[in-house]
């Protein structure tokens, strides 16, 4: 049996790409395993929410996740920020984490590149706090998408060199996980790059079907194939693989072919899509409804599952402690 854990910020509204990144292989994973699925409430202060938007997007997200399908009787499920024991651990992780190989990050890199006016000493120390998420409950499988493979990297990193250099075999080396296949990556509607929050080109997950619409009949194309089996171009591309997430094998075979013999009309390839992801996503709607207007049954999870992962989490910190030299006289 694996320790499986995995999260995701609060900064907002969970879209297609959070889904079949982490929330899709984690539900499916969560009758077999030890798991655990937490909101990362500190790790979204990089962007400096408000307190009200802070506080509303970790009950919008939270309710979120039971609506995908996370069952908090099997899984344990918390927020980040209830569990002090993640920053003390951050804290001690720190000390063996060098500026150097943190500015080398491509999301620290990116970060720079985006919000110049806002470089953080938090979006440089971003992976120790992603680190600490993961060795404190000793997970050794992570359910993420492709973006997040290189924080992997650096959890393994911090891992390996804490047992280096107290010689011991304390932290396992998790990995970024995907049932053996390659990591995720959801594009956006914008013809380039991935589907996120900040990107403005996400179908997120309580979109209603009228907003759906409106976004994937504006997503970007081109002026159609010119000649038999041309490559698609990255937009057409991106269309496909959000088809191939949310629609049949048929569907997604027929616009191929269609493509291919130069016969697809992208208006009725976007309305299907439209539809194909209202489809996929109507169960989800209603069920959040009702989980987020039941604050009561909310407050209770959120309480139990501070409990359980605090658990785990204080005995780890309890043998780093005492491993790093923290005792009694
Ligand atoms: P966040 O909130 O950016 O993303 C949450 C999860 O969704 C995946 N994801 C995607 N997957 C495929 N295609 C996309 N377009 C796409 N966009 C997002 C991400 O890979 C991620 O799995 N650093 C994490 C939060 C975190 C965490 C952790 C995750 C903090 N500590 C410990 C796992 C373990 C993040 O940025 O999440």
């Amino acid at each position: 049996m694996d320790i499986v854990l995995s999260g995701i910020r609060s900064t907002g509204k969970l879209h297609l790409g959070n889904y079949f990144g982490a929330l899709k292989n984690f539900v499916k994973m969560q009758h077999e395993n030890r798991c655990f699925f937490f909101i990362a409430d500190y790790h979204s202060l990089t962007t400096h929410p408000t307190p009200a938007d802070l506080h509303g997007s970790v009950k919008q997200v939270f309710a979120e996740y039971l609506a995908c399908g996370i069952d908090p009787e099997i899984a344990t499920v918390f927020i980040q920020s209830d569990l002090p024991e993640v920053s003390e651990l951050y804290l001690l992780l720190n000390m063996n984490a060098y500026v150097g190989e943190l500015e080398r990050t491509i999301s620290f890199k990116d970060k720079v590149r985006l919000q110049p006016e806002n470089v953080n000493a938090g979006l440089l120390t971003y992976p120790v706090l992603m680190a600490a998420d993961i060795i404190i409950h000793k997970a050794t499988k992570v359910p993420v998408g492709k973006d997040q493979e290189q924080n992997l990297e650096m959890t393994r990193k911090f891992a390996k060199r804490f047992n280096h250099m107290y010689k011991v075999d304390y932290f396992p080396e998790p990995t970024a996980y995907n049932f053996g296949e390659t990591l995720v990556k959801i594009p956006g509607l914008d013809g380039s790059g991935k589907m996120g929050k900040s990107e403005g080109n996400a179908i997120y997950l309580t979109d209603d079907p009228t907003t759906i619409r409106k976004k994937v009949m504006k997503a970007i194309t081109d002026s159609g194939p010119s000649k038999k089996n041309q490559e698609p171009s990255e937009s057409i591309k991106n269309l496909f693989t959000i088809m191939e997430a949310v629609s049949e094998e048929e569907t997604l075979n027929y616009f191929k072919d269609q493509y291919n013999n130069c016969t697809i009309r992208y208006g009725d390839f976007k309305k299907q899509l439209a539809e194909d992801t209202i489809r996929f996503t109507d169960p989800f709607r209603t069920k959040f409804e009702d989980i987020y207007s039941n604050s009561t049954y909310l407050r209770k999870l959120v309480t139990d599952g501070a409990e359980k992962a605090r658990l785990s989490a204080s005995q780890t910190l309890k043998d780093v402690r005492e491993i790093m030299g923290f005792k009694a006289f």
